[in-house]
């Protein structure tokens, strides 16, 4: 189903916003000027306050994968205080808005909504509330962040000159929320994506990201390699699955360092080792499991191909059977987050005239991985870093830490820069789809 006919409802609304389109462009003088008076409208008190409340009301209630039923809730309900058209559900969860003429070209910019299966060991007023379940990535920001730019958007709708969509996304932890909106197809008409991700590595006021391979691609796997257990003094009566599973891994460490280019990064990583439980039995079977990743599609399938590969012929050397899996905990591949250079250019200028040039860092590119790369192997796509480190305030605990928490002074940038980069792109692209008025009445 294509973005138009989810939204043909919407147009008839839309149709009231939008002005004639006037043929004469904005200088570039104009253009520069738009994201610093966008970072501005981000910082008044008022703005301000409306993420920090959303954010702090998230971080209670923190929910985890596909189950972000509050945090949609309060996502919908923010938009219907702002008067934006969205559709829901899409995804189970995920929140997918729209504002603008309701015409090409169609932006999109995209905040996850999911939290992590851990306790929160900060002491605050907002901590969570949830036992065993904390925002420990930032995402509540990135939702607040999503929600401020709506409201920049929605309060200049009559500037834009196409359509941005806003995409609230679930599961972004693992379970590919961003994969579920691309199969739903609400998507398939947008001719860009943007994305953002916190940073406690990049200082406040200042963004990082770079052209082409940005995140890596990402998998998970599980093995379960069976012997034949027995008293440990007579290993010869049994087949020990200890000794198989450490020749496994011992294998597993020569993929990178035998077999990879050493110029083409590849990490192959086995973080979880469990077996036997006495010191006089050998256990029936060992489960082992971990992560691999690389940063291209060619490097990504053959290591997921040779990591099988040797954990079954590396479990029969020692005579043991061995069976992999590939999605634990439904786990699935994520593809590298590879950025479009067109879009990182775009990137560069509308960050550069908002926060200087010196203020937007080249990037190497890094081992994690992001879901956001659903996106951008499908449509041009470009995910960049927001910086919210402040010396003054000490060091930030890293992502996924219990210790984590946000620098709240980033959320104007976040949503000043979501703002920005959508509206310069209206104003600077032209849409790839080119969908006439005429077809537009046909289907209304
Ligand atoms: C491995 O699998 C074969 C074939 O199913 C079976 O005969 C053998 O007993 C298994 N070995 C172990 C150690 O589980
Ligand atoms: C860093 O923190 C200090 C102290 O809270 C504050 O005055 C300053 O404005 C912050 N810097 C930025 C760029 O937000
Ligand atoms: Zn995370
Ligand atoms: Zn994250």
């Amino acid at each position: 189903m294509g973005f138009w006919k989810t939204f043909t409802s919407f147009l008839i609304l839309n149709l009231f916003w939008s002005k004639p389109i006037s043929s004469n462009s904005l200088s570039s003088a104009e253009l520069s000027e738009i994201p610093t008076s966008f970072l501005n409208y981000a910082k008044q008190p008022e703005l301000v306050n409306l993420m920090i409340d959303a954010r702090r009301r998230i971080h209670e209630n923190p929910e985890l994968g596909f189950e972000e039923f509050e945090t949609s809730k309060l996502i919908r309900n923010e938009l219907d205080k702002m008067g934006i058209a969205y559709k829901h559900p899409i995804a189970v969860t995920g929140v997918v808005g729209m504002i603008g003429t309701g015409k090409p070209p169609f932006v999109a910019i995209r905040a996850d909504m999911d939290a992590l299966a851990m306790q929160e060991s900060v002491e605050w007023d907002h901590k969570s509330k949830v036992p065993g379940k904390m925002h420990a990535c930032g995402h509540d920001a990135h939702v607040a962040m999503l929600l401020g730019a709506a409201k920049i958007l929605q309060d200049h709708r009559h500037e834009l000159k196409g359509t941005v969509v806003l995409v609230f996304q679930p599961a972004e932890e693992g379970a590919g929320g961003a994969k579920k909106i691309v199969e739903d197809g609400i998507l398939d008409d947008i001719d860009a994506i943007f994305g953002l991700h916190v940073s406690i590595h990049l200082p406040i006021g200042s963004v990082g990201s770079r052209p082409g391979a940005l995140l890596a691609g990402s998998g998970f796997f599980e093995a379960v390699i069976s012997g034949k257990g027995g008293h440990a003094a007579t290993p010869q009566h049994t087949i020990d699955p200890i000794v198989a599973a450490s020749n496994v891994i011992v294998s597993l460490q020569h993929l990178v360092s035998r077999e990879a280019d050493p110029l083409d990064s590849r990490v192959v990583t086995v973080a979880k080792f469990q077996g036997g439980g006495a010191f006089n039995v050998i256990s029936d079977s060992v489960t082992i499991g971990g992560t691999f990743r690389a940063f291209s599609t060619e490097s990504f399938k053959q290591l997921k191909k040779r990591i099988e590969e040797v954990i079954k012929a590396q479990a029969a050397v020692q005579r043991c059977n061995a069976t992999v899996d590939f999605s634990p905990d439904n786990k699935i591949d994520f593809p590298v987050t590879a950025n479009n250079k067109v879009l990182h250019k775009h990137f560069e200028n509308v960050a550069g005239d908002m926060l200087r040039t010196d203020n937007v860092k080249d990037m190497q590119p890094l081992m994690g991985s992001e879901d956001f790369s659903f996106y951008s192997e499908v449509m041009p796509g470009c995910f960049f870093f927001v910086g919210m480190q402040n010396e003054t305030h000490g060091k930030l605990a890293s992502g996924h830490s219990p210790y984590y928490t946000v620098n709240e002074d980033v959320l104007p940038y976040g949503a000043a820069l979501h703002a920005s980069v959508a509206t310069r792109y209206l104003l600077e692209f032209k849409s790839k789809f080119r969908i006439s008025d005429r077809k537009l009445h046909d289907e209304l």
